[in-house]
Parts: C-alpha cells; sequence; structure tokens
C-alpha cells in the first residue's frame, strides 16, 4: 500500500484537469461523497440517476448537478461527457450499474460492499478489465491512520506471523430505519454484508491480503421482524419487510493458516457498541482501536503506541485516492479484486450458515 499521504487533506488537491463524475444513486451516501467532491476539488459533478425524481430534484438544487435522469442505462447512453461513475445505490444494484458504466467506458467508483454475492462482484471486475477501466472499491477504514500504522508492522514483521484476528462489528441496537437494509432480495443480507464488511476489509487489508480458503459460521434472526418497543437511536425500521440476520458469527481460514474470527450485529446485547480488530502474531500484537500494539522488548514486555498517527481523515483520503487513481493515474489502492475477495469471505459466511457446516471458498 502506498503510505505516501502528504498530498491527501481538504483543499490540497492540485487539480492537474477536472474530473467528471456521475452519480448512479443519489441518496444518503451520495449527499456525502457530494459534499466532499465540493470541499476537495478538482471535481466537477455533472450528472446524476436516481429513480426518486425527488433525489434528482435535491442534487440539482443543493449539488448543481444539472443532467439527471431516472434511468442509468438512458443516462449512460446520453450523456457521453463524464469521466467517472460513482455507484451509491443499495447492494443489489452495484453490479448492473457498475458493468454498465464500465461497458460506456467510465471509470467505476463503488460503495460497499461490492454486490450482492462473489459472481456478482467477479463479473464487475472483469468489466472493468475487459472495458480498460479503473475500478475504486469504496472502503474507508483501510485508510484510517491508526491501519496504515498497524499494516506497517505487520508488513515489516514485527508481529511476526500472524495467527489470529478476531474483528467485531456489533451495534448493541442500531437496524437502519431508512433505505433499505433489512431487505435480503435487495442488499444480499444484513449486518455481516453492512457492517461486518467493513472490519473484515480493514482486517484483511491490514494482515496482507491473504487467500481465504474456508469458512464455517451461522447466522441468527431473533429481534429485528418484530416490533419493538425497546428506545433505540434508529427506532421504527420497517420490521415486516424485515428478512436479513440481525447477528452473524463466523470464522475464517486463511492459506497462511492465519485464523480470523468475524462477529458482526445490528442488534447484540452488550455494554456499548463494538467496532474493533485484534491481531495476535508469534512475536506480537495490536489492538486497532487504541492502536496500542504489544511486543517483548529485552526482557521485558512492552506496550507501545504511536506517539503520532498522522491526521487525515478516511473519507478524505477515500474520495482523493478514487480522485487521483482516475484523473492521474495514481496506483489503485482498493482495487475490484479486493472487493471480490471480501465478497467471497462473506458468500461463504452465509453459505456455511446455510449448510449447517465449514465450506471452501474458491
Ligand atoms: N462506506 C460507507 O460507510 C457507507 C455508508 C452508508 C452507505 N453505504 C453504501 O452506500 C449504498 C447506498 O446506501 P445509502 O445509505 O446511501 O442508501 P439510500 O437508500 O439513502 O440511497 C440509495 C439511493 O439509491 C437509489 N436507487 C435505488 N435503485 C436505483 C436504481 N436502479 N437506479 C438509480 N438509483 C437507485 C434510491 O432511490 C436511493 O436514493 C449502499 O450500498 C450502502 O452499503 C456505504
Amino acid at each position: 500500500m502506498d503510505t505516501k499521504i502528504e498530498a491527501i487533506g481538504a483543499g490540497k488537491q492540485k487539480a492537474s484537469k477536472i474530473l467528471r463524475v456521475g452519480f448512479i444513486g443519489m441518496g444518503g451516501i451520495a449527499n456525502h461523497h457530494a459534499n466532499l467532491y465540493k470541499k476537495l476539488g478538482g471535481v466537477e459533478m455533472v450528472c446524476g440517476c436516481d429513480i426518486r425524481p425527488e433525489a434528482n430534484e435535491h442534487f440539482k438544487n443543493v449539488h448543481g448537478i444539472q443532467h439527471t435522469y431516472t434511468d442509468f442505462k438512458k443516462m449512460l447512453k446520453e450523456f457521453k461527457d463524464v469521466d467517472a461513475i460513482d455507484v451509491c445505490t443499495p447492494n443489489g444494484v452495484h453490479a448492473p450499474a457498475a458493468i454498465a458504466a464500465a461497458e460506456a467506458g467510465k471509470h467505476v467508483f463503488c460503495e460497499k460492499p461490492m454486490a450482492m454475492n462473489a459472481k456478482e462482484a467477479q463479473a464487475m471486475a472483469d468489466a472493468a478489465k475487459r472495458n480498460k477501466v479503473q475500478f475504486v472499491m469504496g472502503f474507508q477504514h483501510r485508510f484510517e491512520p491508526r491501519s496504515f500504522a498497524i499494516r506497517e508492522q505487520v508488513e515489516s514483521g514485527k508481529f511476526g506471523k500472524i495467527l489470529y484476528v478476531r474483528a467485531q462489528a456489533l451495534r448493541r441496537r442500531g437496524i437502519p430505519n431508512w433505505g433499505v437494509f433489512g431487505r435480503k432480495e435487495l442488499q444480499g443480507g444484513g449486518p455481516m454484508i453492512d457492517i461486518g464488511v467493513h472490519i473484515l476489509d480493514t482486517a484483511y487489508s491490514i494482515i496482507g491480503r491473504p487467500r481465504p480458503i474456508t469458512a464455517t459460521a451461522n447466522t441468527f434472526t431473533y429481534f429485528g421482524n418484530k416490533k419493538s418497543k425497546v428506545k433505540s437511536q434508529w427506532p421504527n425500521w420497517d420490521y415486516k419487510t424485515y428478512t436479513v440476520e440481525d447477528m452473524a458469527v463466523g470464522m475464517i481460514r486463511f492459506d497462511t493458516g492465519t485464523m480470523l474470527t468475524i462477529e458482526s450485529s445490528f442488534v447484540a446485547h452488550l455494554e456499548q457498541d463494538v467496532f474493533n480488530i485484534q491481531i495476535f502474531g508469534e512475536k506480537g500484537g495490536a489492538i486497532w482501536s487504541t492502536s496500542d500494539m504489544y511486543f517483548d522488548m529485552g526482557t521485558y514486555m512492552m506496550n507501545a503506541k504511536p506517539a503520532f498517527l498522522g491526521n487525515w481523515n478516511m473519507w478524505e483520503y477515500k474520495m482523493t485516492h478514487a480522485i487521483e487513481v482516475f484523473r492521474d493515474g495514481r496506483k489503485n489502492e482498493c482495487p475490484a479484486e479486493d472487493g471480490v475477495n471480501v465478497q467471497k469471505m462473506l458468500d461463504a459466511v452465509y453459505a456455511s450458515a446455510q449448510a449447517g457446516r465449514e465450506v471452501t471458498i474458491a
């Protein structure tokens, strides 16, 4: 991974030329991206598509996008003057939108998870390759300062062989009450594919992207499909259409021998939310949330912590990185291949839960 981050930061974009970006899907996350494009500069938001006319109106009025459509195929056919498409739809539309954009010769920036499953994800990666366009996956936690700090120690061998990784994305009560996050047919799954994917990608990128070979897992639905009177941050989710898991736990084996457990939930009965990774190596270990690291030095067990981690913002890094990959040919630090591999692990977690046994990952 490229650790040169000097160029990252608001207002630091020295645009050699302007990148023309179009959106497919203009809801919550697209708004966030649009605000960041404006803040970072070097980008013109030229077109956008949403099936909701009110989203198109909003993007016209708030973000100045003049050319809006309700059908992305029509947009890609009619509006040619765009360099990259930012895919921000629900998961089920990522593959058709990204493939259509690649076929139209546009670079693709795709929000997480890459797709509903690995088959779709692979088709997206293939479409980008076939059409010689760049594909950047929209994971951001791999770009946090603490991710770089721990990744560097792993890469330099300070922890020795990585034995075990514990990745957790657990909310005490956090079923999204917007969008379609509870609908398996539109999202592919629940907390595992929605928030587990973030911590899984981060852990996977930190330990050097080894090849996953098997998974054993289970999923549980016990809460989200019922009405609840318990007060919580996001009440009144649509329990009637809720068909995803509330919790998924899995164990993944890599070809390096490393074991990784992943725990993910919208509804875990625990004191407070956990979003964390612990790494256990032969010679050292780390806790991602605090960036504490543990080694033996001489005759002592030592606790280490970076005195200065860097102070960039992961979202600005993520967006700047994508802009520079598309516009300036910067090395892609979050390629389609990583999205496919993460998706294979997600698929295996769901497949193992369904089968009730360990499954192999092709
Ligand atoms: N990186 C992150 O941390 C992060 C955070 C939130 C969401 N996301 C991802 O972003 C995606 C969207 O999430 P969101 O929270 O913005 O959801 P959202 O429901 O707010 O927005 C999705 C938008 O897509 C539109 N849409 C649906 N089908 C479409 C189609 N066929 N063509 C065009 N537009 C279509 C919807 O009308 C809606 O406006 C999801 O894949 C989600 O996982 C990522």
